[in-house]
């Protein structure tokens, strides 16, 4: 396998200094194991066993469309093929988390970076780097949406822009990424449905975010969500719930520079809070959260 990690080094005013970035990688499908491709197949069937009813249509209808299934891990250049004739996005292959500007970058070309290895039989439930079930079975079926991948384009763009104006601004463009592309609940005809991949790739939190009497559900927001700090090591306590991919796509269009002036001057939300003009769908009960933990 291709070595990802790739030092440069490069001359700045303290001299030369060794920059990391992460090589773009042929997803090497040849060498997936029975094992990888069982792994795929076990975690595919049991989400979409309890996906129905519970992911919004877009994704199922686009997972479909995309032909993922369980049979065997899909291939990059396959749903390339779709992906490019639905809306010009196209999936490249990475060993992992790439630096911030470099994942922004790839966004604001309609890149999507998928991690190219798969997690090992003993870690279905709970993995915690993203790997190439989450990054394909949780983000790629709605880069087939047009309004979610023009949205996924202009985040790419604002981090680029974020990424110029300072650590705070990102910090608030982050906890937006979070409630929407990884966490976001949308409300669809016959009730609430996740669009989120974070949620998408995990059985026991797509069931909690939906079922739990535990989470607030609450309107979205940009602002609030902005300044409301998050869960990484367990189920979310907030979700936000858009009511259609366009309220998005409309909402983050302005220009954020006087956004992040503003939320600079406010403190930011602990994850749990409901604040009283919040347009809450539902209250959480709060059992079993933990005390603290937010980042
Ligand atoms: N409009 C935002 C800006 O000016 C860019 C953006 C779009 C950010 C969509 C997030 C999502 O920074
Ligand atoms: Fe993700």
């Amino acid at each position: 396998m291709a070595v990802a990690q790739r030092v440069e080094h490069q001359m700045t005013d303290k001299g030369y200094v060794p920059v990391y970035t992460t090589r773009i990688v042929e997803q090497p499908w040849d060498e997936y194991s029975a094992t990888d491709h069982d792994v795929w197949g076990q975690l595919f069937r049991r989400q979409r066993e309890i996906l129905p009813h519970r992911a919004c249509t877009e994704f199922l209808t686009a997972q479909d469309a995309m032909g993922m299934s369980d049979e065997q891990i899909p291939r990059f250049d396959e749903l390339n093929t779709h992906l490019a004739r639905k809306t010009g996005w196209q999936l490249i292959g990475v060993e992992g988390l790439l630096p911030e500007l470099d994942f922004f970058d790839h966004l604001a070309n309609r890149r999507f970076p998928v991690t190219w290895w798969i997690r090992k039989p003993e870690q279905l439930d709970y993995i915690s780097e993203p790997d190439l079930f989450h990054d394909l079975f949780g983000h790629v079926p709605l880069l087939m949406n047009p309004v979610f991948a023009d949205y996924m384009q202009a985040y790419g763009a604002g981090g680029v822009k974020a990424h110029g104006i300072g650590p705070e601004a990102l910090v608030n463009l982050t906890r937006l990424y979070w409630y929407t592309v990884e966490f976001g609940l949308i409300r669809q005809k016959d009730g609430l449905r996740i669009y989120g991949a974070g949620i998408m790739s995990s059985k026991g939190e797509s069931i909690h975010c939906l079922e739990s009497p535990a989470p607030n559900r609450i309107g979205f927001d940009l602002k609030r969500i902005m300044r409301t700090r998050y869960r990484i090591d367990s189920f979310q306590k907030t979700y936000f719930v858009i009511d259609d991919f366009e309220q998005l796509f409309d909402a983050t269009r302005p220009d954020f520079s006087p956004i992040y002036r503003e939320l600079a001057e406010r403190p930011a939300i602990p994850a749990g809070n409901v604040l009283a003009d919040d347009r809450v769908i539902q209250a959480g009960t709060g059992e079993g959260w933990p005390e603290d933990g937010d980042v």
